[in-house]
């Protein structure tokens, strides 16, 4: 889904039954779609020749085994005159249906299903793509990894840039956000939980099975999707404007349960605070997941509502790393990168966040937090030679991706002034709600909003491989 298109599908609904009905004319002019999306990192993610808006994502998981098997049905619509068109995925395929019709598929390198359809498909057609699959997903190695989690007691598909390729078939780039229903069936001696609401369920199906509906209303990047099967105990609670908290707590948490229910259950008192810097929280609902210590070995900003590594709960009193996953809420999963060069544009801002968390908490002033970080790091320190702005593909989440992304918000607020700052964040959230921003509109609005030319500061600050020199005054005037 791009960024009204939810609009023009509805405006042109009588047109597209007569392109649909058009299929199958041959056409000369219809080409490949692109096996990649323009990721100038990981060129083969993500896919060209079409726009997918929702994705119905049905699967069968049986923990004992790591089985997964299911269908997925996306619902796209063709940006050009298509003869065949890519998926991203890793799992065996049996079938593919387009538009119900038997689709032939071949598989190209570790993680491409390329699928040519019975007939080509014109511009602007809408496509139901029906895919069939089976596998196991912790066994199924792409680039030797895995992202796929199977725990001791089920599995979690969380991990960044790479998620879907191990349970559904995607366009698997943040530029294509869909919704989608997520419904998995799974032993009744497990939980299921994933993004936005619990539409039904768990409903006993099978003997000894239950079925999970979960569905995510706002547009979503394929890697924000989520699924965690496990012990959980699940408690849900309603926010002031009426929208669900849902809170999963893996029963095998064992000292750190304290520490991870401290911090969770102050989910919604850290929105409500991030509102105030970000503008209205942009999705139906919130909470947090604590998974089981040792997956997915990090905390991640799924929509709605976050994962977070059982170990995270190892120190007590933790709310800071609540306070960035859910500022990823703002920025990341309702602002989303359209390239991964950007990522500090996720990584900075909500490090940032953080920083303003301490403050509101009594705690260090962003200010004491950018002397302190800048500090720590020697002029000598390697830490300086990665750009925040063009980290490489191998080091998107390197610390000058989350501490420097900090350090030139912290400048950049100290240049402009509050005034402007405090406009320039929810601005640029607005501008971009549900869809999609660069560096460079970043940049562009920070310079419109202050009236100041900022191209030297950023790009000592996000493009300089050394240590900004704190004295000079035209990066930061004290
Ligand atoms: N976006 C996550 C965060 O908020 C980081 C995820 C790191 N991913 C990984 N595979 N290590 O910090
Ligand atoms: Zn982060």
């Amino acid at each position: 889904m791009r960024r009204g298109s939810i609009r023009t599908i509805m405006t042109a609904a009588a047109t597209t039954v007569a392109l649909t009905l058009g299929a199958g004319v041959a056409n000369a002019a219809a080409t490949p779609g692109a096996p990649g999306a323009g990721d100038v990192y990981f060129p083969d993610y993500g896919n060209g020749g079409y726009d997918v808006q929702h994705y119905d994502v049905r699967v069968r998981y049986q923990p004992a085994t790591d089985q997964l098997s299911g269908t997925t049905t996306i619902l796209a619509r063709s940006t050009q005159d298509l003869s065949r068109f890519n998926l991203d995925f890793a799992l065996d395929v049996s079938s593919v249906q387009v538009n119900n019709r038997a689709a032939t598929f071949t598989r190209e390198g570790d993680h491409e299903l390329v699928v040519t359809p019975a007939r080509q498909v014109p511009q602007g057609a809408n496509l139901t793509v029906t895919v069939k699959y089976a596998g196991i997903p912790s066994q199924v190695e792409v680039n030797g990894y895995t992202g796929w989690s199977r725990t001791a007691d089920g599995a979690l598909a969380v991990n960044e840039p790479e998620s879907a390729w191990w349970w559904f078939p995607s366009n698997d780039h943040p530029t294509d956000k869909a919704t989608y229903d997520v419904s998995v069936l799974a032993p009744d001696d497990v939980q299921v939980i994933s993004n936005g609401t619990l539409t039904s369920g768990p409903n006993p199906e099978l003997k000894g099975w239950n079925r999970w509906y979960w569905r995510s209303a706002k547009p979503q990047a394929t890697y924000l999707t989520y699924i965690a099967i496990g012990r959980y105990d699940i408690e849900t609670d309603t926010a002031a404007d009426g929208s669900p908290i849902i809170n999963a707590f893996s029963t095998s948490l064992g000292d750190f349960e304290g520490a991870a229910r401290a911090g969770i259950n102050r989910t919604n008192e850290i929105i409500e605070t991030e509102e105030q810097w970000f503008g209205t929280y942009p999705f139906e609902a919130r909470g947090g997941v604590a998974a089981i210590p040792g997956a997915p070995g990090f905390a991640l900003e799924t929509q709605t509502r976050p994962v977070y590594d059982g170990r995270f709960w190892r120190r007590g009193g933790n709310t800071y790393v609540v306070a960035h996953e859910n500022a990823h809420q703002w920025f990341g999963d309702s602002v989303s990168l359209t390239q991964w060069r950007d990522i500090w544009l996720n990584e900075g801002f909500a490090s940032y966040a953080e920083w303003l968390w301490s403050e509101h908490e009594g705690e260090g002033t962003p200010q004491e937090l950018f002397d302190y970080t800048y500090a720590s790091y020697p002029a000598d320190d390697p830490f300086w030679q990665v750009l925040p702005g063009d980290p490489g593909a191998d080091k998107v989440f390197d610390s000058a991706v989350y501490d420097r992304g900090a350090l030139t918000l912290q400048a950049l607020r100290v240049q402009i002034g509050d005034d402007a700052f405090f406009e320039l964040l929810p601005t640029w959230l607005q501008e971009h709600q549900y869809g999609n921003g660069t560096t460079d509109e970043f940049i562009a609005l920070a310079e419109k909003i202050s009236g100041q030319q900022l191209d030297d500061l950023f790009t000592t600050w996000l493009f300089t491989p050394e240590r900004p020199d704190l004295t000079t005054g035209t990066t930061l005037a004290r």
